[in-house]
């Protein structure tokens, strides 16, 4: 198969979260299944160009319209982890991708409208002829309108679309007549089966778009899946994924293996394995030593928690767990930021009380080489999201023999089974769960997790050695996507005869 993946986030040159992982990680799953895949993303300035093989600009620039003008793009070609990666660079006056920053901007709609009808403009004026274009949360969910409006019936039309949402809290919404801009046809697409949001008549919703008009649609795990699709999951959209249910499915991600591997990972000091967990000893003493925590006592329990501060994360949980923690005579490292100022503001407010405690520290940033010595020191690692599509963390952190304290849902309940719930097969539990969002819920996954640590070691290490020899790698999941693709391919092709 020829996919081509249009995305606005790929690991490592373009991260924001976990998006960017698994654009990456799929991809170079695909391929290496011997399938021909590309990616088309948006020229940040801001990405780190350091890890980018070969990039050059090709010769012929690619006109795009946008509100009623045509704008010239540069394309750029380059290289990332093995995989041919497209740079689209528009001479625009307003910079889209000259902002120092992936998202967050007020004109975020315009700048990925512009983005997903250049990347189109693109793939048609370079004679692409893609089995497959699978495109990425609303960012990039007008790829499917715009494909059947104005691309099918050119020299695209062999495509099939694949959409998947990693995040339904995040729509794209704006006033209907935003999507002229990108040359859109309103009147046709500001109705209720087709873009109009659901909650406001006035408003067009990308997300929705890229549901209705895709022919295949997919989240992140299977129980958020389903979550989505009842009216407290479903931020709105619940009743047009019902109606769409027959080509909406759920598929856990997975992580990229060569990228998160202890033993190779050259981001630690000391590199380990499951048969030598001395070595995930002695990351902790360097993590203790780096960030001033004690190292009087080597026992202590060490958790870690690395994420984006949103309220999705359960940030009360995660402020709650700090103290509990202390309390428990445990240590404690929280790496993550927030676009959010208040929670910003609020976790600077509890780094800078804990400044030279010995036992806390949060670390309120962006920092993937911290990351990784984060995951390789810790005993435990505390995910006690309100809602989680997929998650990755849960996956990273066992692969480096951090035991999850998660929260039972979305895609935490597919991946963490509870090593006491006995309706399990013991062969699949691999951390502690708890179901109730609130302090009672954590502190019992958080105390039950201790007392193995402290009372039965022997157990602890099994745990640890088991779960870093769980399969997260993408083998499975890409399995799954590869043969959602080749169906749409076999259903177009039967259609055309
Ligand atoms: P989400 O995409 O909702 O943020 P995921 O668990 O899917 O959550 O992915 C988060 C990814 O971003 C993981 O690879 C995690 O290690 C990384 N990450 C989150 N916050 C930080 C941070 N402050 N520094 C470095 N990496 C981070
Ligand atoms: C989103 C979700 C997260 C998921 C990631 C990758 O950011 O919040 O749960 O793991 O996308 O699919």
């Amino acid at each position: 198969l020829y996919v081509i993946q249009i995305a606005v986030e790929m690991a490592p040159v373009a991260k924001v979260g976990g998006l960017g992982d698994v654009v990456c990680g799929l991809s170079k799953a695909l391929q290496k299944k011997g399938h021909l895949i590309e990616i088309v993303l948006p020229k940040y300035d801001c990405m780190q160009y350091e890890h980018i093989r070969e990039l050059r600009a090709l010769d012929v620039e690619i006109e795009s319209y946008f509100d009623g003008q045509l704008f010239k793009n540069k394309i750029w070609v380059g290289t990332i982890e093995g995989l041919p990666v497209y740079f689209i660079e528009p001479h625009h006056p307003n910079k889209f991708f000259w902002r120092g920053t992936f998202y967050g901007e007020h004109d975020d709609f315009k700048r990925f409208s512009y983005f997903s009808r250049a990347a189109l403009e693109f793939l048609l004026r370079a004679g692409k002829k893609p089995d497959i274009i699978h495109c990425h949360d609303w960012q990039t969910a007008f790829v499917a309108p715009l494909y059947w409006d104005l691309y099918a019936h050119k020299g695209l039309n062999s495509a099939r679309i694949c959409f998947t949402c990693h995040n339904f809290e995040y729509q794209g919404t704006a006033p209907a007549s935003e999507l002229a801009s990108c040359g859109l046809d309103v009147d046709n697409l500001n109705r209720p089966d087709r873009m109009q949001d659901n909650s406001a008549p006035d408003r067009i919703n990308a997300v929705k778009g890229g549901v209705v008009f895709s022919n295949i649609v997919t989240t992140v795990s299977p129980t958020y899946a389903q979550e989505v699709r009842t009216a407290e999951g479903g931020r709105g959209l619940h009743s047009t994924l019902n109606f769409h249910s027959k080509k909406f499915i759920g598929i856990l991600n997975g992580i990229d293996t060569d990228a998160w591997n202890p033993a190779t990972d050259t981001f630690l000091e000391i590199q380990y394995n499951a048969n030598d967990l001395q070595g995930k000893a002695e990351n902790k003493e360097v993590i203790r030593r780096k960030l001033g925590l004690s190292s009087r006592d080597a026992q202590r329990p060490l958790v870690g928690c690395i994420t984006r501060l949103v309220p999705q994360k359960g940030v009360h949980l995660i402020r709650h767990a700090i103290y509990r923690t202390l309390e428990l005579r445990g240590q404690f490292i929280l790496l993550g930021s927030s676009p959010v100022p208040q929670i910003q503001r609020e976790f600077e407010g509890i780094a800078n009380q804990f400044q030279n405690h010995d036992q806390i520290r949060l670390i309120l940033k962006y920092d993937e080489s911290l990351s990784h010595a984060i995951f390789a020191a810790s005993d435990m690692f505390i995910i006690p999201s309100i809602f989680e599509p997929c998650g990755l963390t849960q996956m990273i952190a066992m692969r480096y023999g951090a035991i999850p304290i998660a929260r039972k849902t979305g895609g935490l309940n597919d991946s963490v089974f509870d090593v006491d719930d006995d309706t399990i097969p013991s062969q699949f539990r691999n951390g502690f769960t708890f179901l109730n969002a609130d302090e009672q819920g954590l502190n019992c996954a958080l105390e039950r997790a201790f007392n193995l640590y402290r009372n039965n070691p022997e157990s602890w290490q099994k745990l640890v050695q088991k779960d870093m020899n769980i399969d997260f790698s993408w083998d499975s999941s890409a399995a799954l996507y590869e043969e959602l693709y080749s169906k749409a391919v076999a259903r177009a092709r039967a259609a055309a005869k």
